[in-house]
């Protein structure tokens, strides 16, 4: 398979000796070239879809005097600069050099330029926190080593020897048939990523959610939606496709968009602190009510047990994935109207079983005067009490 190079000689192109200069250029360097691009090997553009921005290049060197004059960097960018990148790694084996580099990412298309010689090496980087986008389904979605199939030559070196100081206790895995010490030694990182390691992953059982493709050098998911796979061995979470209230990632089946399936920096791997940060990261317009600031009454809970306090991040009965219909939900900490039906804040005041007349297709209920999430008002109410500013929301004289 041709590597996916382009030799370009940009300033003959327009030389009528053109060809001419092209052929002989290109016998000489390949005199001059003593690398080999091992890896990545494609014949197609090579699309990388991962959560981490970077991938590997491998190169083989016959002689590592040659490390000295290599030189891999980014393409040029608008302002007219590149990014030299170092070497990762430098493994020997028989006598030849394999450089290892990790390669840094942008979404979109990415050119990096490997000297001397002038190769070019196109990839195209889809971040994967949204799987949105991918089709499982379609027969050529092999998510993974897609087009490029991994080398022979690497096995020299990536055995199903796990690397040292792994503190695994090997005997025991092996007795799972989807244990997989050689993807470990490859994909290590993800395990040093962060502390909160997602059990299957822990103990290298890739395969019980990755699966090699017909061909055997394609790895691919074991089943068309990412939810299929949690739910295999979540069965308790099936629930969440029949319960009324989904939260939207879940809805499309999108675990992974909170939870990587491998681990991550936070409880129940996940990216950001799960209670509140997770959920403005992704709700802006939340930001500001977890915080203190002048003129603004934050609801305690939400700089308390945040978010999470009253919405479930899955699913519930309830609109808005409230853990509890709102009135129930507000006086489960509020017990003070545990009990009342009517005569909060004056007199007979009803608190439900009334049209909400500012909001036509809704009840009343406690977030009809109070907003859960914070206000500019004492006692979290959607207007300033005094001068009637409350009650002329909904009584007009
Ligand atoms: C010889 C090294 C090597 C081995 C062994 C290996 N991989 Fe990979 N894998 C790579 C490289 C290189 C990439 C490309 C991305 C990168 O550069 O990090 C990759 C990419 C992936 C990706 C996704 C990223 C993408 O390109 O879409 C998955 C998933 C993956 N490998 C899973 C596995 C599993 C599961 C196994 C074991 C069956 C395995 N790999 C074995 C080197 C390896
Ligand atoms: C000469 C031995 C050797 C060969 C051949 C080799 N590797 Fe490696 N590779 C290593 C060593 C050693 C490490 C790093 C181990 C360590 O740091 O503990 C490594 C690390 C890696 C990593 C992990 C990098 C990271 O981010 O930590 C990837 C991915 C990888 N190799 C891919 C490949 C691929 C793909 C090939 C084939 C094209 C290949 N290697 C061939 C020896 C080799
Ligand atoms: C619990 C299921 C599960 C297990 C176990 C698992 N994976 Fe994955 N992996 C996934 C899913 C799902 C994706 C798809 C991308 C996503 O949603 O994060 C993925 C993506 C990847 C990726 C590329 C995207 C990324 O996150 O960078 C690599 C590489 C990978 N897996 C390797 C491995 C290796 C190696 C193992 C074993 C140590 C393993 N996986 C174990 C479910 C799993
Ligand atoms: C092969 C079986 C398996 C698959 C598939 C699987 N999990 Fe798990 N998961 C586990 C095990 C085992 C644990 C550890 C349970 C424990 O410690 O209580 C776990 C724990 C978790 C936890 C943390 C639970 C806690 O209370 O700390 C989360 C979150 C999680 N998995 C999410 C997922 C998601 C999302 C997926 C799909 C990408 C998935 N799992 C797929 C087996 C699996
Ligand atoms: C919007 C982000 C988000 C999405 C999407 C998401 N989760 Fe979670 N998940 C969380 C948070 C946050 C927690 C922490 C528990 C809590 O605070 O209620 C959690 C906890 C968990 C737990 C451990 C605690 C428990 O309830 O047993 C499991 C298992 C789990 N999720 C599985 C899944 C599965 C399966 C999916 C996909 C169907 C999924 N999650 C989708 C945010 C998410
Ligand atoms: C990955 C992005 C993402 C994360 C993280 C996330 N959400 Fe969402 N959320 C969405 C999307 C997408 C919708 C659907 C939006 C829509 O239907 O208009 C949604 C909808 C909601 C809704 C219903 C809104 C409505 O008007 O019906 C609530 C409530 C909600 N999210 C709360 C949370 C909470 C609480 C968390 C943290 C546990 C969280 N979200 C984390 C993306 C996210
Ligand atoms: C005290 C309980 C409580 C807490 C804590 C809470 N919410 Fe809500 N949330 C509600 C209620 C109740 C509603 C329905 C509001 C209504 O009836 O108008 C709601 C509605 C929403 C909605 C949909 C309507 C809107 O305002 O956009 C989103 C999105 C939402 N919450 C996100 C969040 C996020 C993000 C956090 C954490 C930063 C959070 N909530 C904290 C109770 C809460
Ligand atoms: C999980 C417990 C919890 C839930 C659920 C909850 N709250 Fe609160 N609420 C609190 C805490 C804690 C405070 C702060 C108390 C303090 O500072 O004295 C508070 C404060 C308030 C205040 C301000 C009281 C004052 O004296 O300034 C109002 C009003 C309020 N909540 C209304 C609601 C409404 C309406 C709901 C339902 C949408 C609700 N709460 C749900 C715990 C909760
Ligand atoms: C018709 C509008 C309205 C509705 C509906 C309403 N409230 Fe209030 N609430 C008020 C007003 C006005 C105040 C301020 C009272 C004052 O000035 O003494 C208040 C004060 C509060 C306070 C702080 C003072 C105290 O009594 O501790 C809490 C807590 C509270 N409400 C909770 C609730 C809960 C819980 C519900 C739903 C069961 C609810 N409210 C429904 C208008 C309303
Ligand atoms: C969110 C809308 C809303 C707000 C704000 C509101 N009310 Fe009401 N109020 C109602 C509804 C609905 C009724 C029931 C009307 C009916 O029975 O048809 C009602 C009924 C009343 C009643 C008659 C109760 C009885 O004795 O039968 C009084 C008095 C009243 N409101 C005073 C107030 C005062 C004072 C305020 C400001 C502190 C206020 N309301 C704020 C919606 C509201």
């Amino acid at each position: 398979m041709p590597p996916p190079v382009k030799k370009t000689m940009r300033h003959l192109k327009k030389t009528v000796f053109g060809f001419f200069f092209l052929f002989l250029s290109l016998f000489l360097t390949d005199l001059c070239f003593a690398y080999t691009i091992v890896s990545p090997v494609s014949s197609k553009p090579i699309i990388i879809q991962a959560r981490r921005p970077l991938s590997t290049m491998v190169l083989k060197l016959s002689s590592k005097d040659e490390l000295a004059s290599l030189r891999v960097a980014t393409a040029q960018n608008r302002a007219g600069e590149d990014q030299v990148i170092d070497p990762m790694g430098l493994y020997e084996k028989d006598g030849l050099s394999y450089i290892h580099y990790s390669l840094p990412l942008k979404k979109g298309d990415n050119t990096f330029v490997i000297n001397p010689g002038e190769q070019e090496l196109k990839i195209e980087y889809i971040p994967v926190r949204t799987l949105l986008n991918i089709n499982f389904e379609d027969s050529n979605a092999f998510l993974f080593h897609r087009t490029a199939v991994i080398p022979e030559e690497c096995g020299l070196c990536h055995t199903e020897q796990l690397p040292e100081g792994h503190g695994l206790d090997v005997e025991r895995l092996k007795k799972n048939a989807d244990y997989s010490p050689a993807c470990f030694s490859c994909h290590r990182n993800l395990h040093s990523k962060g502390e909160w390691l997602h059990g299957p992953a822990a103990n290298i059982y890739c395969m019980s959610c990755h699966k090699k493709g017909v061909d055997d050098t394609k790895i691919t998911l074991l089943t068309g939606r990412v939810d299929d796979v949690c739910f295999q061995c979540h069965i308790n979470k099936i629930k969440f496709r029949t319960q009324e209230h989904v939260h939207g990632p879940v809805g499309t089946g999108d675990c992974t968009i909170c939870h990587d399936p491998h681990g991550d920096a936070y409880q129940f791997q996940l990216w950001a602190e799960g209670t509140t940060a997770l959920c403005i990261g992704c709700h802006g317009n939340k930001k500001n009510i977890g915080k203190k600031s002048i003129g603004f009454y934050p609801h305690g809970i939400v700089l308390g047990s945040g978010c999470v306090a009253c919405h479930s991040p899955h699913a519930s009965g309830n609109r808005f994935q409230l853990y509890k219909p709102i009135n129930e939900l507000c006086i489960s900490c509020h017990i003070n109207l545990a009990d009342v039906e009517k005569g909060h804040p004056v007199g007979n005041h009803p608190l439900k079983n009334k049209i909400d007349p500012r909001r036509k297709d809704r009840e009343l209920a406690c977030t009809s005067c109070h907003n859960p999430h914070g206000s500019n008002y004492r006692f979290l109410l959607i207007g300033d009490i005094l001068g009637g500013h409350v009650c002329n929301k909904c009584h007009n004289n």
